[in-house]
């Protein structure tokens, strides 16, 4: 049995969920798809690192996970690792780095660093991380292939839900014109609790309870993690060079408690928007909350879910919708990755 061995460098929400799917799913990796996964290294901020060229021992990670105290990997290290990020990097055994660091809307750094020097080192690349890949996907792209590796980032838009490899894959062919959809999960929440009441900084404080929203919730509420992923769509699927920025998104913070019930009592709903496409005049971006009625498919997008309908010249509309997504629903893009690297032979 072939082994793959990798190394993550993050271990948080998204880090620790993979790593739990991971080795719920070995038996199924092994059996499916002819590989058995292994954890040789991870890395956080200021929980420690872990080294071991034989394996991560597995139980003593899942105890340490589910343990409600606070995680220290150095005691699972084997090799006596001391070093910064850069050197975890240029030293881990590992054939793929599985970036989740957290996201910089700005310039997508560091982790766009840390990606670059794990390229240049011959890794393939997974990321949940949106910034490296708005800001560094051609570049990524080209240096891992450079190596005749890969990059891979299916979690970055709508976690889970098979996006990119759509468009690799079965939707080989087919010419994009344009999507919209409700991108960012968090709004959508928030104008939820808005229609049952609440006011935004109310809904806000619920949010962050139950850990969506972030104690800066700006970059939901203001629509930058929605301009981010406008932009890795458009940058990825549609041929396009955008930073967020570009974007120039409007978010929700200007809707009201009476435009919500107003919105209601006409049959309507607001939604955080997102779209991009071809026109007449050129491609054009927004993020924008629009009301919508009960005749659009967004009109039903509630909670925490969220949807994508796509354009295509060939399939005039084809809508993804992703409900109630949690950790494990972004680690499984993660997995997916996984698999198709290894399927693909580079690893
Ligand atoms: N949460 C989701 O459901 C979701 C969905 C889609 C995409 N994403 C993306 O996935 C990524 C991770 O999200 P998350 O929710 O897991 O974030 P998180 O809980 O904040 O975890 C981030 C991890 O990165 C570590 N880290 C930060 N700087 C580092 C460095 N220089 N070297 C090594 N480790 C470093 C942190 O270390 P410490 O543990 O020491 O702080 C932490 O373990 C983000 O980019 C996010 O946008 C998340």
């Amino acid at each position: 049995m072939k082994t793959v061995d990798l190394a993550l460098l993050g271990f948080g929400n998204v880090g620790k969920a993979f790593a739990r799917l991971l080795i719920e799913k070995k038996p199924e990796l092994e059996d499916d798809f002819g590989f058995s996964p292994r954890i040789t290294a991870i890395a956080t901020q200021s929980h420690g690192v872990c080294v071991d060229p034989g394996g991560v021992e597995e139980s003593a990670l899942l105890s340490m996970l589910d343990k409600d105290m606070p995680i220290n990997l150095s005691r699972l290290d084997k090799s006596g690792f001391r070093g910064d990020t850069y050197d975890f990097i240029e030293k881990v055994p590992a054939q793929i780095l599985f970036e989740t660091t957290p996201v910089n809307p700005r310039s997508g750094l560091p982790a766009l660093d840390y990606l670059r020097a794990a390229a240049k080192r011959g890794l393939n690349l997974i990321t949940a991380n949106k910034g490296p890949v708005v800001y560094g996907f051609r570049e990524l792209t080209e240096l891992t292939g450079q190596h005749g590796k890969l990059f891979r980032f299916e979690s970055a838009v709508l976690d889970g839900a098979p996006i990119f490899s759509l468009f690799r894959g079965p939707l080989a062919g087919a010419k994009l014109l344009g999507f919209y959809g409700i991108l960012n999960s968090c709004t959508n929440l928030l104008l939820d609790r808005m229609r049952d009441g609440e006011s935004l900084e109310q809904a806000i404080v619920y949010g962050a309870s139950i850990g969506i929203t972030e104690t800066d919730p700006s970059n939901d509420v203001d629509g930058w993690d929605a301009a981010i992923k406008v932009a890795v769509l458009s940058n990825v699927l549609m041929g396009q060079n955008l930073t967020p920025m570009d974007v120039q998104p409007t978010g929700i913070r200007g809707i009201t408690p009476e435009m919500v019930r107003s919105a209601d009592a006409q049959g309507k709903r607001w939604k955080l928007i997102c779209k991009g496409g071809w026109q007449n005049d050129g491609y054009h971006v927004s993020v924008k909350p629009e009301m919508v009625g009960s005749d659009s498919p967004l009109y039903s997008v509630d909670g925490t879910s969220s949807y994508v309908s796509f354009e295509l010249d060939v399939l005039p509309g084809m809508g993804i919708l992703e409900s109630d997504p949690s950790p494990k629903t972004t680690a499984f893009g993660l997995l997916a990755d996984l698999i198709d690297i290894v399927k693909s032979g580079v690893a």
